[in-house]
């Protein structure tokens, strides 16, 4: 039998903190984060074909074609660190690579467990994107005001430079990417709220209290505990403590007696 593993999608657009609450995830889920924005750039930063191809895209905030992001992922679930499944960053980001996506996860004869959308609205997702920054070296996500690194400049985790991302400094390509994002990631949604798989968060709260959310939305009802075999006793104590209803035949027969 197939080893079980989790899947779980995170949905929201731009800014709505996909990547800070993934991060926070994956030691919970015991599965790793795979965004396909920090797959692009890690590669731009190796200077990989693929990297230099995705520049081009993201430079004009528009979507890396499906045939190269849906293989750069197929490949990135069969490392070993993701056996056990994986938290989807940026990914699926249109029907076609949900379809693909859904196929791929149908081959090892297994599905998305939860998808989960972070809700934001758009003056506040403009103010997130125009205030983050990043770490060069680990991609660890901060932001000028509501999180800045305790050194400025200077990465918490592994001390690497923290910069502004090249597509979060043209507010142009800010708003197309918002755009693209509301016009294709939107029927996404609906594809997984079809399957009734959709968990939505309000993303406009503090970042332990959205993270508190999600968990609380990922997490698996516990299975309902077999019912006790023997509690008469507490049963007929709680009858006993309730005030004894009278019948209407006696009220009425009290009501009589107390005009009286
Ligand atoms: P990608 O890297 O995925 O960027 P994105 O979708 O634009 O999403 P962001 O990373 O901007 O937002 P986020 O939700 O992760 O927010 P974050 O946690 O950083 O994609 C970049 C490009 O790559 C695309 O434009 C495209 O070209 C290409 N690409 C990627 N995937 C693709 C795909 N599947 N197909 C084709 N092309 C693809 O948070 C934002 C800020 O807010 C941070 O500063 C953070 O500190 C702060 N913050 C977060 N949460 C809170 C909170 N609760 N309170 C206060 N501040 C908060
Ligand atoms: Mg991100
Ligand atoms: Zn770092």
């Amino acid at each position: 039998m197939a080893a079980k593993r989790t899947y779980l999608i995170l949905f929201g657009a731009q800014g709505s903190g996909k990547g800070t609450q993934a991060r926070m995830l994956q030691e919970w889920l015991g599965v790793p984060q795979v965004a396909t924005g920090d797959l692009f750039r890690a590669n731009l930063g190796q200077g990989t074909e693929l990297g230099k191809l995705a520049k081009s895209y993201m430079d004009r905030g528009e979507l890396v074609p499906d045939s190269v992001t849906v293989a750069m992922v197929e490949d990135r679930l069969s490392q070993p660190d993701a056996v056990k499944g994986a938290i989807f960053d940026g990914f699926p980001r249109n029907l076609a690579q949900a379809e693909a996506l859904d196929a791929m996860l149908a081959q090892w004869d297994t599905g998305i467990k939860a998808a989960v959308y972070i809700q934001l609205d758009r003056d506040e997702l403009m103010k997130r994107i125009t205030g983050r920054r990043t770490c060069k070296n680990c991609q660890a996500v901060y932001h000028v005001e509501f999180t800045p690194p305790k050194v400025a400049g200077v990465c918490d985790v592994c001390g690497g430079e923290v910069v502004q991302r090249a597509d979060d400094a043209d507010k142009v390509a800010v708003a197309r990417r918002l755009d693209i994002y509301f016009e294709q990631t939107t029927p996404v949604i609906d594809h997984y709220r079809g399957k009734k798989l959709l968990k939505e968060v309000d993303g406009s709260l503090g970042i332990e209290t959205v993270q508190q959310a999600m968990r609380a939305a990922i997490k698996p009802k516990p299975a309902r505990k077999a019912k006790p075999a023997a509690r008469p006793v507490k049963k007929a104590a709680v009858k006993k403590a309730k005030p004894v209803k009278k019948s209407p035949a006696k009220r009425a027969v009290t009501r009589k007696a107390t005009r009286k």
